[in-house]
């Protein structure tokens, strides 16, 4: 598998300095990176390799794959600013008039412009995004989060089932919430032996069949953060929280924890954060998500040990926090698609 990855890194790498143009770094994007590329086509290799040499393989595997991506980003850098060898003329039409029309431009929809907002701000706390399926198995949703055979939130009514969850070996489903995307991440990182350390936020689609009203939707957005690593404590978690609170609605923000429980966290706690929602108005307690440490019982069904690795998990509603920050009355307006709204934002 070493020299595997060996021949991987020195071939990409080559091959990499001599395209010359976006459509060629591209095509090598997706020959060396892509899910269907060379990198992800040695993972099942691991599985192969001894058991006392797994963390060096697995680290060799995680320092080619940035070697990888960090010399895309800079060829792709290096192309953009001369324009790309390809185009011979200017990559600025100086001729064009100076004024664009904004308004017949468009602009990206206030919850993906959110998202991204919530994810640069975790991505500068050192949190990778970590992304998982839609559709998914009763396994990911509710089995391994520790949610019982009888816990009220696998009532079938209360899911959106694609297969008969009475008869059905793994019976999928829309995903009720992104926690599922926790336990993707730590299988992911054991199978492939990059981790734990681990420390991802995971933003997403999530479904319920709730009836629509001004604040609940059949489908929206939540965004999910995991950290695992040896000695991770609930001071990280507030800490995190609070840090983000800051960064996110300004100086003034503050964060408080209220008990609660979730069966796959232990302690489990709601967090409210004291923010002022418009500019000018004074802070109050908004409630924003859930959160706790993660339970062993995950760690382990997930083959983490949990007398090495601690961490912590939260989880919340991204509409939540467009509509807090933007004083959206009704989450319906997210969705109804009228641009005299839209537009406003
Ligand atoms: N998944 C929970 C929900 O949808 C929210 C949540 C609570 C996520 C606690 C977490 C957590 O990661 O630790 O209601």
């Amino acid at each position: 598998m070493l020299n595997a990855l060996h021949e991987i890194e020195t071939e990409g790498l080559a091959q990499l300095a001599s395209a010359s143009d976006a459509d060629a770094i591209e095509s090598w994007r997706v020959a060396y990176l892509g899910t269907k590329g060379r990198l992800r086509a040695v993972m099942p290799m691991m599985k192969d390799v001894p058991a006392e040499q797994k963390g060096e393989v697995g680290k060799r595997l995680n320092t080619v794959k940035k070697a990888l991506e960090s010399a895309f980003e800079a060829r792709k850098g290096e192309l953009g600013a001369a324009g790309g060898a390809a185009s011979s003329g200017p990559a600025l039409d100086l001729t064009e008039p100076g004024e664009v029309e904004s308004r017949h431009v468009g602009r990206r929809h206030i919850i993906s412009r959110v998202r991204g907002e919530l994810v640069e701000v975790f991505a500068r706390m050192g949190f990778d995004v970590a992304q998982g399926p839609e559709l998914e198995d009763d396994e990911h949703n509710f089995v391994k989060l520790n949610i019982p055979d009888a816990h009220p939130a696998r009532d079938p009514i209360d899911n959106f089932y694609v297969d008969n969850p009475l008869t059905a070996e793994l019976p999928r489903m829309l995903r009720s919430q992104t926690s599922t995307v926790q336990i993707r991440t730590m299988e992911d990182a054991v199978a492939e032996g990059w981790g734990p350390p681990l420390k991802i936020v995971s933003p997403g689609r999530v479904y319920r069949p709730d009836t629509v009203d001004a604040t609940h939707s059949f489908m929206f957005h939540q965004l999910e953060g995991l950290w695992i690593d040896r000695g991770v404590s609930m001071a990280d978690l507030k800490t995190t929280l609070l840090q983000f609170a800051r960064a996110y609605f300004g100086d003034d923000a503050e964060v408080r924890l209220r008990p609660s429980f979730f069966p796959f966290t232990e302690p489990s706690a709601e967090f409210d954060m004291k923010i002022a929602l418009k500019p000018g108005q004074p802070a109050d307690w908004v409630e924003l998500g859930g959160c706790g440490m993660v339970d062993p019982n995950v760690l382990e069904a997930c083959g983490i040990d949990p007398e090495v690795w601690t961490g912590f998990a939260f989880g919340f509603g991204i509409e939540r926090i467009a509509m807090g920050k933007y004083a959206i009355p009704d989450i319906r307006m997210l969705f109804d698609n009228d641009l005299r709204f839209l537009a406003q934002l």
